[in-house]
């Protein structure tokens, strides 16, 4: 059907369109629900590593300060639910998942509300506070990436068990595999503890992430991942936190912070066409987020934000987790007009505003 509306577009749009237009939209909207969900369901499950940026409550049932399973956090998301998204809404693998006609959000692997029925169409191991580097997640007690991969090798045993082999199979190779991390590696480690500043340079450090990341991809192309997108930094020299530390700098974005992530991104381009090349069945993309978040950053306005430099959440300056509390008076009321929602985290119509750009790029190359 798909392909008919497509073909008939084309070849009648130069004249016929305005006439047609009013026919095709009755038969898009006539075909039921299910049939149409399933024929633009791209893949069978999204299944996501990284940190905050991507985390959908693992932090909830973990030993860790760094939670966000309560109000204000969640608001704005279905039902006013704070889920232990670091948003007041949803994260950029809910938009993924829903354009690829998976599902509208993507529930937490250690979340007690959702069993491996749910988790068979996607699963979310990612953790906020990690990186890379062992030592990122030791900072704030939190799933280092290699426990996030152990997570996922437990959960391809319990996908097989209840699908069997051949189903969990087809999913595992078919699925959308999403990455988001690295931020905490510089802005929770390397730049606050003397540790990895005294082994490594910054370009050393990139380096030995990287290593990390390859070493990471590899083992989850050997576990049967083929479909993988990758996103580097965003421009974090202008995270609230970042600018309200910039003291010396009048309170503007760290430049020096913004320049590591455009070279770590480099890298992990690079990174990313050596590995198509070197594993034959891999399709990884980069789903590079720095350029339309450093255009939100320098012309907020154009996208309807009345707000970058602080977050929403109480003073918007350094407040996130417990810090970020409902009774803080000076939380703002609508989310939409800031960039940021705690000072370290977009708000959800940046998330979506990022997933608009990113998604037509990943469909492409997934379709
Ligand atoms: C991180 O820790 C795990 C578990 O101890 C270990 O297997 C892994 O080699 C460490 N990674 C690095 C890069 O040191």
């Amino acid at each position: 059907m798909k392909q008919f509306i497509k073909h008939m577009v084309r070849i009648t749009y130069p004249a016929l369109s305005w006439l047609l237009l009013p026919a095709l939209l009755t038969i898009m909207v006539t075909i039921p629900t299910s049939e149409a969900n399933r024929k633009t369901s791209k893949v069978p499950a999204v299944i996501v590593f990284g940190d905050s940026s991507v985390d959908s409550g693992n932090n909830n049932v973990i030993l860790t300060v760094l939670k966000s399973n309560f109000r204000p956090y969640g608001r704005d998301f279905e039902g006013g639910q704070p889920t232990g998204r670091f948003c007041n809404g949803r994260v950029p693998p809910d938009f993924i998942a829903e354009a690829f006609g998976v599902k509208r959000s993507i529930p937490a692997y250690l979340d007690p509300a959702f069993d491996i029925d749910d988790f068979a169409t996607g699963v979310c191991f990612a953790s906020a506070g990690t990186g890379y580097d062992n030592a990122t997640s030791d900072v704030l007690n939190v799933i280092p990436l290699w426990k996030e991969l152990e997570l996922y090798k437990e959960y391809q045993v319990k996908l097989r068990e209840h699908l069997g082999v051949e189903k969990a199979n087809h999913i595992i190779r078919e699925a959308l595999y999403l990455m988001s991390l690295g931020t905490n590696d510089f802005l929770e480690n390397y730049y606050i503890f003397p540790t990895r500043r005294t082994q490594f340079t910054v370009t050393q450090y990139q380096d030995f992430l990287l290593g990390i990341a390859e070493n990471f991809i590899r083992e989850l192309y050997a576990l049967g991942a083929r479909k993988l997108s990758i996103t580097g930094l965003v421009p974090m020299g202008c995270l609230p936190l970042e600018r309200a530390t910039n003291i010396f700098g009048d309170h503007a974005c760290n430049d020096e912070y913004n320049d590591v992530a455009l070279g770590f991104n480099a890298k992990l381009e690079n990174l990313i066409s050596k590995l198509n090349r070197h594993l034959p069945q891999l399709k990884a993309v980069s789903a590079n987020a720095y350029d339309i978040l450093d255009d939100i950053i320098k012309r907020p306005s154009t996208y309807g934000y009345e707000e970058v430099e602080k977050a929403c959440c109480s003073t918007g300056t350094f407040e996130m987790s417990y810090l970020c509390s409902d009774k803080n008076p000076l939380t703002c009321t609508d989310a939409s007009k800031y960039v940021f929602w705690d000072a370290f985290h977009p708000t959800e119509k940046t998330n979506q505003i990022v997933s608009n750009y990113l998604i037509p790029k990943l469909l492409a190359y997934f379709r």
